[in-house]
């Protein structure tokens, strides 16, 4: 399917990602399309391996050493693009999305395949990305005629995405890769300069019903979910617990899957218990609060 310019399903170790030719204009269309997402937001492009960095991108030494550190693994890196990336790909930007996943199963599609992939998270526009095969399903059902099951997904929350400049890194998504690990290498920081994520859209990944953050979460009428982080889950109609062993991590991992049933089991708020913003916590406390935007 592939080969024939047709999008495939496919886990990463981050999030299910929808796959097409990244050098194929047509191929690309089709994510869009299936995602209805607009053609204003870029997709990231995924290598088989580290040497095609330079055919798709112009690449820093700096660039190169967070490459050959975090690679396969959960970092983007946004870096001036080579014109052998169509243009649906970048939205017409002069940047390029890049990185390598380190699934097993991608890695070996990407390989066979022997191009670069364009992969989104496999969701429509402005949802809870899927960490399952089944919550593709849930969202792109009718849409692509394959999904490859590989598991849930490790880490649960996207990529870090950073803006690799001369002698900083700009952070234009939180995610696995924290900001201690990128300080060893840069100065670190956040916010608008000349690149913007459009996945920076204040309200992304949301779930339908109204969800609000709160630091000690009390129930609020009869249909009230708490997302917890802590808490018993007393008094609350439902509760999905992100971590019992108050492992960040695992956090991660559960925090779409555990948003998505809440989502989906009738309630009228869901309260989301606020979680230590060290570590991976900073990218999963990103994630709730444009949730609840
Ligand atoms: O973990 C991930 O990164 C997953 C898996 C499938 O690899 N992919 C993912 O892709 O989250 P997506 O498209 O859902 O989010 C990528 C974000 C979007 O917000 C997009 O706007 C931004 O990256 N992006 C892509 N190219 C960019 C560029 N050249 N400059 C700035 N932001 C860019
Ligand atoms: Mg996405």
């Amino acid at each position: 399917m592939l080969r024939g310019g047709l999008p495939v399903a496919l886990p990463t170790e981050t999030v299910y990602g929808l796959a097409a030719d990244a050098l194929s204009p047509e191929a690309s269309a089709h994510i869009f399309e299936a995602k209805e997402r607009p053609l204003s937001d870029p997709l990231i492009v995924h290598l088989p391996s580290i040497d095609w960095l330079s055919r798709i991108a112009v690449p820093s030494p700096l660039a190169i050493t967070l490459a050959e550190t975090f690679w396969p693994g959960p970092l983007t890196l946004v870096l001036p693009r080579q014109a052998s990336i169509p243009d649906i790909v970048t939205a017409g930007q002069d940047t390029v999305a890049i990185r390598m996943s380190a699934h097993p199963v991608f890695q070996e599609v990407v390989q066979t395949f022997g191009k670069p992939l364009a992969a989104p998270s496999a969701n429509r526009f402005g949802r809870i990305s899927p960490t399952s095969a089944a919550h593709v399903m849930s969202e792109l059902e009718g849409r692509i005629g394959l999904i490859l099951d590989g598991g849930p997904c490790i880490h649960g929350i996207e990529s870090t995405i950073i803006h690799v400049l001369e002698d900083r890194l700009q952070v234009l998504r939180p995610g696995p890769i924290t900001e201690a690990e990128l300080r060893a290498f840069a100065p670190v920081f956040y916010g608008p300069a000349g690149v913007t994520a459009p996945g920076g859209l204040k309200s992304h990944y949301a779930p339908r019903t109204k969800l609000v953050i709160e630091q000690k979460p009390r129930p609020r009428g009869p249909r009230t979910g708490l997302l917890s982080w802590s808490q018993s889950g007393e008094g609350f109609s439902q509760t999905e617990f992100l971590s019992r062993s108050n492992d960040l991590r695992e956090a991660a991992a559960n925090l779409y899957g555990s948003m998505r049933r809440l989502d989906e089991a009738g309630l009228d708020l869901i309260i989301a218990e606020g979680l230590p913003e060290s570590g991976i916590g900073a990218a999963i406390m990103e994630r709730l609060r444009k949730a609840a935007a």
